[in-house]
């Protein structure tokens, strides 16, 4: 992990509380601390950085992470296609991350990238403001977008029929600078992050994936700045039991709380001015992109993922 993350970062244990780290470094090289730990000053919680990643996610457990699809070596590759075919060239890739980096406008300050996954969007956000980290509860994820952070390129072995695998190699333009990502592990629903110090916030195809949709919201509205930030959130809405309960869904249902379509509910949260996510956001027009999702040469799954882009 850069060095230059430990001053934004604080205990996402002791949360609503903001409690800064004290950094034991064990090994470091260039500024990137490989092993160590950082100790909450408050109540002495101890996250560990292994092999450059920096482990915070406060809810964290090995056996979820040994249940947890997104650990898997085939999803890495599927999301590895999926973030970069069109570097690939690719005539099947999505131009969805195209699109989605076309919507932040370019400014000053740090990005956050919720669920990142491999990093596409992180890399693209980089390229646009000062400096982008990409937060995701997989280790496997945040090792892949780490690998090809350090190394800017990556082989990834495709799934083209049952066990028939192909390399490609994934190469990172210049205009996406290493010095200006990195990538940890950390949960959406208890960022460790401080309060108001992210510019450009983006939770791209997460919302319908946590257990507590508004607590995502609420995380997301604690660190973004009062002004001069942006917020994209896009979503196909896929709402499932497995991830959160019907009560806490955004959308999605007949009657209640938050009836209706997620995007729309998304949006008018936004716009509220004395509500959860306060002070209010301009929000602009909705628009969706087609997502794509590579499972086998011959399988791919296509997701409208609707967006929503707001500014305040
Ligand atoms: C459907 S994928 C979307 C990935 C990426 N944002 C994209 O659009 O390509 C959902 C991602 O969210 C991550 N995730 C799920 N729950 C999370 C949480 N509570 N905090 C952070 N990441 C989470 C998963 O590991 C996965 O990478």
């Amino acid at each position: 992990m850069k060095k230059q993350l430990l001053e934004l970062l604080i205990c996402p244990h002791c949360l609503p509380h903001e409690y800064p780290f004290v950094a034991d470094i064990i090994r470091e090289r260039d500024g990137d601390i490989e092993t160590g730990t950082l100790k909450c000053q408050h109540c002495a919680a101890l996250f560990p950085i292994v092999d450059g990643v920096a482990l915070l996610d406060p809810f964290a457990t090995d056996s979820q992470r040994a249940t947890n699809k997104y650990e898997t070596d085939e999803v890495v590759s599927s999301y590895l296609w999926s973030h970069f075919g069109d570097l690939l060239g690719d005539e099947h890739a999505s131009q969805a991350y195209a699109t989605w980096t076309g919507l932040m406008r370019p400014q000053g300050g740090i990005a956050l990238d919720a669920g990142g996954a491999v990093g596409r969007f992180t890399f693209a956000m980089g390229g646009c403001c000062d400096f982008a980290i990409g937060i995701d509860t997989s280790l496997a994820f945040i090792r892949a977008a780490r690998q090809l952070m350090r190394e800017r390129s990556l082989v990834v072995a495709l799934k083209d029929e049952g066990l028939l695998r192909y390399e490609v190699t994934i190469r990172l333009p210049e205009t996406w600078p290493s010095e200006r990502v990195e990538f940890v592990v950390a949960n959406a629903l208890a960022l460790p992050f401080r309060k108001k110090s992210i510019g450009l916030f983006s939770s791209l195809n997460l919302v319908d994936k946590v257990p507590s949709p508004l607590q995502h919201l609420r995380e997301m509205n604690r660190v973004t700045r009062d002004r001069q930030a942006q917020f994209l959130l896009s979503d196909p809405f896929s709402w499932s039991t497995e991830a959160a309960p019907v009560e806490v869904w955004l959308g999605g249902k007949a009657d209640g709380a938050f009836m209706g379509k997620g995007l729309a509910n998304v949006a008018a949260l936004l716009a509220e001015g004395q509500g959860a996510l306060a002070p209010a956001w301009r929000v602009d027009a909705p628009g969706h992109v087609w997502w794509k999702i590579r499972t086998h040469s011959n399988h791919y799954e296509l997701i409208r993922s609707c967006f929503v882009h707001a500014s305040r």
